[in-house]
């Protein structure tokens, strides 16, 4: 069966001293999980922190984002090989951040996604529609128009190790979460699109819920038959609501 997974999405976030004092609380309570996957997501700054304490535990840590290519004149920018380097297993592909304020389209989305499954990293591909989305019913189309633009690029078979999170913009940050029964209509949905492609990738592929999870109504999503865990942003940045989540 899935595996549950709760990953801890950090953003622009934490101190040097912070982000340790963070990493090393997870990784006192890491026996607790040992049947669920937990995944840490620091700032590029703190990967190395992040190998430092939990290269000995199940805790797996990851990168936000990354740049297309192995390497190059990309100022700025950091390869899926340099994550690698740092014992990342995991990316986060199409944050609504990104899409918004860095403005990455499909496109670029799904070069990402491909450079990521190149170098063996898994992708957290992350969908979701805005308020004025969900407003005009047009939640669906945009969740396909997202997922349908990586298939195309590279290839149902290559879902087979990646995850995906729905993570309704309206919800992410604001404190507004989406009902479990909110979630799960969408989760539904997300398998069933997948399952028109290959049916045994759609049974395997984790699905994340993501937007205002909080230790309060976590545990209520995580009753829904297609939510296989949460993409935390704020309440990752506390051991003690992070940890409670992973409880949930
Ligand atoms: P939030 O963020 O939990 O703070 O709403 C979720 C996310 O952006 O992944």
């Amino acid at each position: 069966m899935r595996k549950p997974m709760v990953a801890g999405n950090w953003k622009m976030n934490g101190t040097r001293e912070g982000a340790a004092v963070l990493l090393q609380a997870i990784k006192n309570s890491h026996q607790k999980f040992s049947d669920k996957e937990i995944v840490v997501f620091p700032s590029f700054i703190h990967l190395p922190l992040a190998e430092k304490e939990l290269s000995n535990t199940d805790i797996q840590w990851g990168a936000q984002n990354l740049y297309l290519g192995k390497s190059g004149a990309f100022t700025g920018e950091i390869s899926g090989a340099m994550l690698k380097e740092y014992g990342c297993r995991y990316v986060l592909i199409g944050h609504s951040e990104r899409r918004l304020h860095f403005h990455e389209d499909l496109n670029l989305i799904a070069e990402k996604f491909k450079s990521a499954i190149d170098v063996k990293l898994k992708p957290i591909l992350c969908v979701g529609e805005t308020k004025t989305q969900r407003e005009k019913n047009e939640t669906e189309k945009i969740i396909k128009e997202q997922i349908i633009s990586v298939i195309e690029k590279v290839g149902i078979k290559n879902f087979e190790e990646a995850v995906i999170a729905y993570e309704p913009v309206w919800a992410i940050g604001t404190g507004l979460t989406a009902t479990p029964a909110q979630a799960q209509i969408a989760h539904a949905f997300i398998r069933k699109l997948l399952a028109e492609q290959n049916e045994s990738i759609a049974t395997k592929i984790q699905l994340l819920y993501g937007g205002s999870v909080k230790a309060d109504n976590a545990a209520g999503l995580f009753l829904m038959p297609d939510i296989d865990g949460a993409l935390v942003g704020g309440a990752s940045l506390e051991a003690e609501s992070f940890l409670k989540i992973c409880e949930a």
